[in-house]
């Protein structure tokens, strides 16, 4: 089990590609760490590195006591499941798995009773004798999972392991790996575009864009409380509202209606300051009526979620959506109105994009939600 430290870590590609950008990041020993961003943000890259596939321009990889910033992967110690993970086609499911530990130098019998073991953990005890050409993507992508499990390595590097995986099998899989992690804690990176997978398993989350680390902090933390617009707009299954706003005798003004200031930004800003009000569509209610600091808006469609409903609304400021429960959809073309919940509703600096307030002062309540 080890630490991982990276500082200051920069990769530039031969064709001039900046795909990490003075990346400082700790992730504590036997942590599990989530890597979220959006597509060709420095990922994969960041993974390679960590493994030495990649040598960073300049930074530094310490993993536990050892700077491993020029060493070649295997004295690392690190095991990677890639996002295109490579099995050796000529050998079974079981010398697949078992092969690293060959390497290491373990026992035949040793080798195949672990492999089984990690195999059966994963719905391939039946398919331990076959060549990777006889097995279906999933069931692939699962031997590639078993391989790196069965190494026991100081720290796993995993690239989005369960994309291949139907639903039902992904929830089997992130069970195992939940529990896996629970067993052994080793401290491990795993990079997931799925949200709801970050949530259930990481301790903490770091989200990036173009090789920059925008926030970290745990995945509650930054579900309530993204650090910044780009944090704000990229997480969550269904997008935070960002309205365009001016601050205007202690409310937020919204185009003509205003609603009430976010109480972790009030006494933080200025009268006549642009700003941006975010508001999670879970998070604000629909009245047929006006109340008091509401946003007057009409119901153009209405989606079905299976135990709620999204509400998209055409306000003055722009598109809204609101998630309501089951009973009380509103009918396309209604005249209604949008109260913000000034607990849950946050308020941006429009010429930084930064955050008004505390990054982490939900935190408590987040974590205790979070169990
Ligand atoms: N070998 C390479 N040579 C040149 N550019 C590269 C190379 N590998 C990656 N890149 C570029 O570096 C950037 C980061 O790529 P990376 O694969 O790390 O992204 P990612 O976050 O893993 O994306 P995805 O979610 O699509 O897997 C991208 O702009 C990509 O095109
Ligand atoms: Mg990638």
């Amino acid at each position: 089990m080890a630490a991982i430290t990276i500082s200051q870590l920069t990769k530039v590609f031969a064709n001039g590609v900046r795909a990490l950008r003075d990346v400082d990041l700790t992730i504590a020993d036997g942590e599990f760490f989530a890597l979220l961003g959006p597509s060709g943000c420095g990922k994969t890259t960041l993974l390679r590195t960590i493994a030495g596939l990649e040598a960073p321009n300049a930074g530094r990889i310490v993993i536990g006591e050892r700077d491993v910033t020029r060493m070649p992967p295997g004295p690392r110690k690190v095991a990677m499941v890639f996002q295109d993970y490579a099995l050796y086609p000529h050998m079974d499911v079981t010398d697949n798995i078992a092969y690293p530990l060959k390497i290491q130098r373990v026992g035949r019998a040793a080798r195949r009773q672990r492999a089984l073991e990690t195999g059966s953990h994963l719905g391939l005890a039946g398919m331990m004798d076959r060549r990777p050409a006889q097995l279906s993507g999933g069931q692939q992508q699962r031997v590639a999972l078993a391989r790196a499990v069965a190494s026991h390595p100081q720290v796993f590097l995993f690239d989005e392991p369960l994309s291949n995986l139907d639903a039902r099998l992904r929830m089997e899989a992130r069970t195992f790996l939940k529990r896996l992690h629970a067993d052994l804690r080793i401290t491990t990176v795993y990079v997931t575009h799925d949200q709801s997978e970050a949530l259930a398993l990481a301790d903490r989350m770091a989200v990036m864009d173009g090789g920059v680390i925008r926030q970290v902090g745990s995945p509650v933390e930054v579900f309530q409380r993204p650090a910044n617009l780009f944090v704000a707009s990229f997480i969550g299954s269904t997008p935070m509202n960002l309205l365009d706003a001016r601050v205007d005798g202690g409310l937020v003004r919204v185009g003509p209606d205003a609603a009430s200031i976010p109480e972790s930004a009030r006494g933080l800003v200025q009268e006549g300051e642009p700003v941006v009000l975010g508001v999670r569509p879970e998070y604000a209610e629909l009245h047929p009526q006006r109340v008091a600091e509401s946003i007057a808006a009409r119901v153009v469609i209405t989606e079905h979620l299976g135990t709620a409903f999204l509400v998209d609304l055409e306000t003055a400021a722009g598109p809204v959506q609101v998630v309501v429960s089951e009973e009380s959809p509103p009918d396309t073309g209604d005249d209604v109105f949008v109260l913000t919940n000034p607990q849950r509703s946050l308020l941006y600096r429009r010429d930084t994009g930064e955050l008004i307030g505390p990054a982490s002062s939900l935190a408590g309540l987040a974590t205790a939600a979070a169990r």
